[in-house]
């Protein structure tokens, strides 16, 4: 009976969003769209740079969107929960990036997740200058996400928008990654794959890549990495083994008697570095991204449609040599590892 109906509903569904049924479990998100976000990705719509709206759409190089703070200047260990999108193009009822602000982008298509890691002036989308940054992901310190209500979808496995359950975004004022998780196997879980809580560990120990300097706009194909922090221990009949790292921290967990317990979790012994990093392949190279909307024309706050007039190109301003703020050792000590490491305890 209970099968039964399953199917029916399989089908069911099946007959909207063809390709779903065929991810494996854990990838694809069941739950409904965060309240502030359109029922489904949509572009284009029109430019309004108040939106709290909070759905990305992870698709290619110059057709992704990053969670940035609604205000600023902010840092974003202070403003995870309310955190909205951003988008390089005007899709999903988000804020536009204006051009100019990304000064690189690398698009990595995988067969376990989809990947970007890019430079630029966040400062432009709220973040307060040197603000090291912090992570978001679906869980966060209530289970609603971080930001509350954020989603994320890509078309890059079957040319659909599926939403997508596990993923995590790092951001500082210079720089960020994220990553979806768009497939799973019995090794790979796609929570292990989009691991959200090693969030004071940086883009290249949780994201690892080919990390290019600012000025290099490239999309490739790459081979999939460890899960964040699993370290290969042994092949034994063509089965490994890992050892798994967890962040260290130290806190302190008020219970319901309102008394505060001190708790420590996590490895006492940080590593410096993932197990390796995934090659990149069938690299394709542009000199910039931009969407030539005018939003210096509309007044801050403003709503329109703006076509393009003239098309300012992006790429041109930025700090190639500022510091990597998402960097391990920067992170260190970021505010926003306290918040989002509450869940573990449980
Ligand atoms: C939206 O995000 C929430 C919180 O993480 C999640 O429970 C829900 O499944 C997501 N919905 C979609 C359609 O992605
Ligand atoms: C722009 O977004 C804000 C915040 O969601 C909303 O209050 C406002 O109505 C939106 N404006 C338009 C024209 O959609
Ligand atoms: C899962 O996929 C990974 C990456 O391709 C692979 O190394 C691993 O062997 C796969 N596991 C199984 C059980 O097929």
């Amino acid at each position: 009976m209970f099968l039964a109906s399953l199917l029916l509903g399989a089908s069911a569904v099946a007959s909207v969003h063809a390709a779903s049924s065929s991810f494996p479990a854990g990838v694809i998100a069941t739950g409904t769209q965060g309240v502030t976000n359109p029922p489904v990705p949509t572009m284009p719509t029109t430019i309004n740079q108040t939106s709290m709206a909070r759905l990305l759409s992870l698709n290619s190089i110059d057709d992704f969107c990053l969670f940035a703070p609604p205000t600023g200047p902010s840092v974003i260990g202070n403003t995870e929960t309310e955190e909205v999108a951003w988008c390089t193009k005007p899709r999903n009822g988000a804020r536009v990036i204006p051009d100019g602000t990304i000064t690189g982008v690398t698009f990595l298509k995988t067969d376990f997740y989809v990947q970007i890691m890019g430079t630029g002036d966040f400062t432009k989308l709220n973040i307060q200058s040197g603000d090291q940054g912090g992570e978001l992901d679906p869980h966060g310190a209530t289970g609603a996400g971080n930001p509350v209500g954020g989603n994320v979808t890509t078309n890059i496995v079957d040319g659909l928008d599926e939403p997508i359950a596990e993923w995590m975004l790092y951001i500082d004022f210079n720089q960020f990654c994220v990553r979806a998780c768009t497939n799973a196997n019995s090794t790979y879980a796609a929570e292990f794959m989009c691991w959200h809580e090693l969030d004071e560990m940086g883009c290249e120990f949780v994201m690892p890549g080919v990390y290019n300097p600012p000025g290099t706009f490239e999309s490739c194909d790459a081979d999939v990495a460890y899960p964040p922090g699993w370290y290969p221990t042994a092949t034994v009949a063509g089965t490994t083994s890992f050892s798994t790292f967890a962040q260290f921290f130290t806190g302190v967990f008020t219970g319901a008697d309102g008394q505060p317990t001190p708790f420590t979790v996590g490895d006492t012994v940080t590593p410096s570095a993932p197990f390796s990093t995934p090659s990149s392949s069938n690299c394709v190279t542009q000199a910039t991204i931009s969407n030539g909307i005018a939003l210096a024309s509309l007044s801050s706050g403003a709503v329109g449609t703006a076509p393009p007039t003239n098309l300012p190109t992006g790429g041109a301003s930025g700090s190639p040599g500022a510091t990597r703020g998402t960097s391990a050792a920067a992170s260190q000590g970021s505010p926003s590892g306290k918040m989002l490491l509450f869940p573990c305890i449980c």
